[in-house]
C-alpha cells in the first residue's frame, strides 16, 4: 500500500503538524530570526555584475588553503562544482568560489573582511536557493523549486545538500534518503514501519521515486512518468486504467 492510507488523512495531517513543530527543525521561523543581518547580506551583493569586483578562485586559495577552515577549499577542489572554475565561456560571476559567495574583491582588499562576502549562514532559504538556481533552474528536475512546498515552508537547498561537507559520495547529500527525510517527516517514518508498505527502508524504493523534493506540478510534490501519468504507473504499468491506484491516489 501507500505509506499513508487515505482514510487516515485527517489524523495524519494533524500529526504531521505536531511532529513538525515538535521534532523538525523549523526552517520557516529560523529564516525570520535575523532580518537585519540578512538584509545587509543581500544589499552587499545586490548587483554582482561588475566584473572588476571578482578576483578568481586562485586568489581565494592563497588564504583559504592554509586557514583552520582549509577543508572548505580542499573539499571544493574535489567536488563537482570545481568544473565551474574551468568554464571559459561565461564571465567571472559564474566561476568557482565567487559563483556562490559573490564577488570577493572587497573581502580580499579588507584582508579577509567577513562583512564583505556573502555567507550562507546569514542567508534566508529564498536567498540560498536563488543563488543555487542561477545555475540549476534549467531542468525539469530542479526548475520547480521556487514554487515547491519545501521552499514555501522555509526548507533550503542546503538543508539537504552541502557543497563543502557532503557526507554522501553522490549528489552532495548531507545524509542518504530516507534518513535525510525522516527527521522532518516523523509521521512518514511511522507509516513505512507498518507491516504492509513499499520497501523504502529496505532500499528497494526511494522517497524520490514517487516525490520530487525539488517540487513538481502535482500536489504533494509527486512525480509523473514520462507520459505525464501519475507516478504509480512508472512501476505499475500493468495497472494503467481507471483502477484502484487512481482511486487511491485521487480519492
Ligand atoms: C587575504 C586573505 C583572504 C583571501 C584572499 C580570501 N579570504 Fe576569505 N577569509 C579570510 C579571513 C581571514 C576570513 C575570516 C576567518 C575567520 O575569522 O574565521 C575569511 C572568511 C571568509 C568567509 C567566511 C565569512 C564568515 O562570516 O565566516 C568566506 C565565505 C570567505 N572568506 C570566502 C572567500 C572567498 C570566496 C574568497 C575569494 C574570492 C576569499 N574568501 C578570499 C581571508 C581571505
Ligand atoms: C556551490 C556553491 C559554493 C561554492 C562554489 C563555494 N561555496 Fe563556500 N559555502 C557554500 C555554502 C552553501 C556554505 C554554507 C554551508 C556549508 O558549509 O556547506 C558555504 C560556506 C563557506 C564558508 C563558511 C562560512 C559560511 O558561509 O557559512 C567558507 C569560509 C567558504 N564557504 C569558503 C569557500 C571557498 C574558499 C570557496 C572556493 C574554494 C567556496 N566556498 C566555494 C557554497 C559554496
Ligand atoms: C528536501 C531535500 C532536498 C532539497 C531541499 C533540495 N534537494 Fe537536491 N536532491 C535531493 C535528493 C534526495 C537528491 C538525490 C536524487 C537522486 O537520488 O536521484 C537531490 C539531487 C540533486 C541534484 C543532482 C540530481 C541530478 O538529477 O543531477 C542537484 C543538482 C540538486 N539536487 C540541486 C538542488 C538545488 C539547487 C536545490 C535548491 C534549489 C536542492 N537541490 C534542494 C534532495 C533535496
Ligand atoms: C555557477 C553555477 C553553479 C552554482 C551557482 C551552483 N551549482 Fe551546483 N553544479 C553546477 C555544475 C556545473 C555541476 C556539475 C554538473 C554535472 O556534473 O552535471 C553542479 C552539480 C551540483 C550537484 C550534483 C552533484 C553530483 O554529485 O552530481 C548538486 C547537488 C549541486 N550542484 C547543488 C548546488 C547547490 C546546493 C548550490 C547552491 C549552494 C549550487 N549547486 C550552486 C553549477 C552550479
Ligand atoms: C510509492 C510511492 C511513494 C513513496 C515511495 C513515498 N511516498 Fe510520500 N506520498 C505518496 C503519495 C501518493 C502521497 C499522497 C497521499 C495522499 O494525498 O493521500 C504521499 C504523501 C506524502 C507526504 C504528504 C503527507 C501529508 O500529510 O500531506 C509526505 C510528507 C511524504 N509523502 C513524504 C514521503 C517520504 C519522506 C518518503 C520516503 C521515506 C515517501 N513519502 C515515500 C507516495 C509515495
Ligand atoms: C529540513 C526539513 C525537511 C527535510 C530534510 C525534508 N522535508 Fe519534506 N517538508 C518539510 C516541510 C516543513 C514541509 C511542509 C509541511 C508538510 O507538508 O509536511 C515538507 C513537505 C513535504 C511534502 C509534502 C508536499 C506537499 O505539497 O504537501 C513531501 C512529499 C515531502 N516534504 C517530501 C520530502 C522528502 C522525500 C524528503 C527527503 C528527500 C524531505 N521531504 C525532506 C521539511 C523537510
Ligand atoms: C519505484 C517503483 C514503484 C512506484 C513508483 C510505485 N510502486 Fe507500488 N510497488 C512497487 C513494488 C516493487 C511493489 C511490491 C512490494 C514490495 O516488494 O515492496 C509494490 C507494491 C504495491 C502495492 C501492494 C500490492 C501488491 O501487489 O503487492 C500497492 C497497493 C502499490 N504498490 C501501490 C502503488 C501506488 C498507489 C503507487 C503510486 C503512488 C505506487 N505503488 C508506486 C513499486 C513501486
Amino acid at each position: 500500500m501507500l505509506h499513508r492510507p487515505v482514510t487516515c488523512s485527517i489524523i495524519l495531517v494533524v500529526l504531521s503538524f505536531v511532529s513538525l513543530a515538535g521534532n523538525a527543525k523549523s526552517p520557516a521561523s529560523e529564516s525570520q530570526e535575523d532580518n537585519s543581518k540578512t538584509a545587509a547580506n543581500t544589499q552587499k551583493h545586490a548587483s554582482d555584475s561588475d566584473e572588476s569586483s571578482y578576483v578568481g578562485t586562485e586568489v581565494c586559495k592563497t588564504c583559504h588553503e592554509d586557514m583552520p577552515s582549509k577543508d572548505f577549499f580542499k573539499n571544493y577542489e574535489a567536488s563537482p562544482h570545481f568544473v565551474t572554475t574551468l568554464d571559459t565561456k561565461k564571465g567571472p560571476e559564474w566561476h568557482g568560489c565567487e559563483s556562490c559567495h559573490g564577488p570577493g574583491k572587497e573581502h580580499v582588499d579588507g584582508g579577509g573582511d567577513k562583512s564583505k562576502i556573502f555567507t550562507f549562514k546569514d542567508a534566508t532559504p529564498q536567498q540560498t536557493s536563488a543563488r543555487c538556481l542561477r545555475c540549476h533552474q534549467y531542468t525539469d528536475e530542479h526548475g520547480n523549486y521556487d514554487r515547491s512546498t519545501h521552499l514555501a515552508n522555509g526548507v533550503a537547498c542546503i538543508d539537504c545538500h552541502s557543497p563543502h561537507h557532503a557526507k554522501e559520495s553522490q549528489f552532495l547529500m548531507k545524509v542518504k534518503s530516507p534518513e535525510l527525510c525522516y527527521p522532518c517527516h516523523m509521521d512518514v517514518r511511522a507509516q513505512f514501519a507498518r507491516p504492509f508498505h513499499h520497501r523504502v527502508n529496505e532500499g528497494l524504493i526511494q522517497c524520490n521515486d514517487c516525490h520530487n523534493p525539488h517540487g513538481s506540478f502535482r500536489p504533494k510534490q509527486l512525480r509523473t512518468n514520462a507520459a505525464g501519468d501519475a507516478v504509480c504507473f512508472k512501476c505499475h504499468s500493468e495497472k494503467l486504467g481507471p483502477y484502484e491506484y487512481q482511486r487511491l491516489l485521487f480519492a
